[in-house]
């Protein structure tokens, strides 16, 4: 099994998780887009977006229920899709459907043009090649239109995910790796932790900036917070609903936004 296989049966073991998980968050209408997107991506209504790595389709669900004109999303694992579908129909949003493909091949599997190509909270690290990642956004905008991207900051990436509990910052993973770092479990955020092999690519600032620019696109701004969505770091919780380590505040990026338009 390949790399990209290997991460396909993984998150493929969450996937009915995932749908329990996130279909009770939307009933009990507790379930919201992350605080921080939702302040940066401003008015999505009338748009149409491309909602990369989709999951089982909570954050195209809620995009769409922003009043987005339609919302595509996309994932690599079959049951991610099955779900999505079944989560959209189950809370009655009509403006979403889902597409099953691995990224690197979305060119040459789907057509269309979209107002807001979207990505966040754990998604660009699942991703082999960052220059082929830009070219594809690249390829899915409108020219009036933008990308926008949020996830966990790579410097933060690089420590110690336990240590850093304690406010201990002990270097685990290699800022500059460009080899896959292996794992052997997946999960945890809105599923209990399974046992699979799986696969993430570290990613560094100037390979994100340079892949974006490379591909054609202008850099409207890079934000960085040391405080991030609940399921992406932090001990600690902040009145509006981020998590943060109280001894790395002000200190230490968890998470970085991007907004990029076309040149
Ligand atoms: C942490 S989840 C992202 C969740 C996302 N924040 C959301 O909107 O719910 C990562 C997702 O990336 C998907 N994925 C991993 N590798 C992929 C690939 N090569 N192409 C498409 N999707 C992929 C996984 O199936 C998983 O659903």
């Amino acid at each position: 099994m390949n790399q990209i296989e290997a991460n396909k049966h993984a998150w493929g073991l969450l996937s009915e998780d995932h749908y329990h998980h996130f279909k009770k968050r939307f009933l009990e209408d507790s379930y919201r887009l992350n605080p921080i997107v939702l302040k940066e991506i401003g008015d999505v209504a009338g748009k149409t977006i491309l909602h990369l790595q989709c999951n089982t389709g909570a954050d195209s669900i809620a995009l769409a229920k922003l009043g987005a004109k339609s919302v595509t999303g996309v994932d690599l694992v079959p049951d991610n899709v099955k779900f999505a579908k079944q989560l959209a129909e189950d809370l009655g949003v009509e403006n979403v459907d889902f597409i099953e493909s691995d990224i690197m091949e979305l060119m040459d599997k789907h057509e269309g043009k979209y107002d807001i190509v979207f990505t966040s909270d754990g998604a660009i690290g699942w991703l082999p090649d960052f220059n082929k990642w830009g070219r594809t956004l690249r390829h899915f905008l409108k020219e009036d239109g933008y990308f926008y991207v949020h996830d966990g900051h790579p410097f933060f990436l690089s420590f110690d995910e336990e240590k850093i509990k304690d406010g201990i910052l002990d270097l685990k993973y290699p800022y500059f790796d460009s080899e896959a770092d292996f794992s052997s479990s997946i999960g945890g955020y809105a599923s209990q932790t399974k046992e699979a092999n799986n696969y993430y690519w570290m990613y560094t600032i100037s390979k994100l900036i340079n892949a974006l620019s490379q591909a054609g696109l202008f850099i409207e701004y890079l934000q960085e917070y040391d405080r991030c969505a609940p399921g992406m770091g932090g001990t600690a919780l902040d009145d509006e609903g981020l998590c943060y380590y109280p001894q790395l505040e002000g200190k230490l990026p968890l998470v970085f936004s991007l907004k990029a338009t076309p040149r």
